[in-house]
């Protein structure tokens, strides 16, 4: 599966929603999720998303890793999106943000 990870936080550009055959994405109030049992591996949402936030799930680093088991629970949770719509208000100034896990919400 692919992941969305601590870059969208506060940021969710949703440019990677519009490129999902299976749509795949799950949204919360201020992040994505994928959902694990339909992503298919595609490829095609990783190169649009302007903060990089998306991740095979081979290729995470230790700093991620948690966020493979919190897009599988998050995924049951919230709601499908299909279509992408404007980023969050502050989403340019929070992109340069690191370590935003703490407002994340859920
Ligand atoms: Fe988030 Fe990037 Fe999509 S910021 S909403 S993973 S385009």
């Amino acid at each position: 599966t692919h992941v969305v990870t601590e870059a969208c936080i506060r940021c969710k550009y949703t440019d990677c929603v519009d490129v999902c055959p299976v749509d795949a994405f799950r949204e919360g109030t201020n992040f994505l999720v994928i959902d694990p049992d339909e992503c298919i591996d595609c490829t095609l949402c990783i190169p649009e998303c302007p903060v990089e936030a998306i991740v095979p799930e081979d290729e995470l680093t230790e700093q991620q890793r948690d966020y493979l088991e919190l897009n599988a629970v998050l995924a049951r949770q919230w709601p499908r999106i299909v279509a992408r719509h404007p980023p969050l208000p502050k989403a340019d100034t929070w992109a340069a943000v690191t370590d935003k896990r703490a407002w994340l919400d859920t």
